[in-house]
């Protein structure tokens, strides 16, 4: 199958998974968005009432910081996608269950073997405990670099918590500029 296709089957078969028992609930599968040839896959947990309504991930206030996060290490759309472990809402935004992580995990490993990126990026600590390691600790090592494989892998705080408490904003900005550098340092690797 030719890239597209594969894309669009892989969004289909999200749309489709009976897997768990989010899917009664959901109002629209929030599959991903951004570049499908990306350097940084952003990984968020799942989507929350309006990514829900629209099936946009990050569509709402989390979104709009973190898309100040993204301007602020000029960083293109082109150069990223952002997905979430989870494609279907749980009930009133509580935290994905154990089960449910491990029924929806299959298709975000598919959009990054598609993706092919060289950087990971977990966005908050059940991201990070999903990818990185079950008992990552976000307040002691987001910021931090992981290399599984070819992948380069971080955790910054999840942009919720950002919005709750803006004094973890400035070290949040430090781990974005690290990102970038760790994206410059890849860049010239490559030419
Ligand atoms: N929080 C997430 O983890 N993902 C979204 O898409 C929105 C909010």
């Amino acid at each position: 199958m030719e890239n597209k296709e594969l894309w669009e089957a892989l969004e289909q078969k999200c749309k489709d998974c009976t897997a768990c028992e989010l899917y009664k609930t959901k109002t629209n599968t929030v599959f991903g968005k951004g570049s499908k040839s990306a350097t940084v896959l952003f990984v968020g947990e799942a989507p929350g009432e309006q990514e829900d309504l629209q099936g946009i991930p990050f569509c709402g206030a989390s979104g709009q910081l973190l898309d100040k996060y993204f301007a602020s290490i000029d960083m293109k759309p082109e150069e990223y996608y952002v997905g979430n472990i989870l494609k279907c809402r749980p009930p009133y935004n509580r935290d994905p269950s154990p089960e449910e992580q491990e029924a929806c995990i299959g298709h975000l490993r598919e959009q990054l073997k598609l993706i092919n990126p060289k950087i990971i990026v977990c966005l908050g600590r059940i991201a990070a405990m999903k990818i990185i390691k079950p008992d990552f600790r976000i307040t002691r090592e987001h910021g931090q670099w992981f290399k599984k494989g070819r992948f380069y892998i971080t955790a910054v705080y999840h942009p919720s918590m950002l919005l709750r408490d803006p004094a973890k904003r400035e070290e949040t900005m430090r781990d974005f500029l690290e990102i970038e550098k760790k994206l410059i340092e890849l860049r010239e690797s490559d030419s």
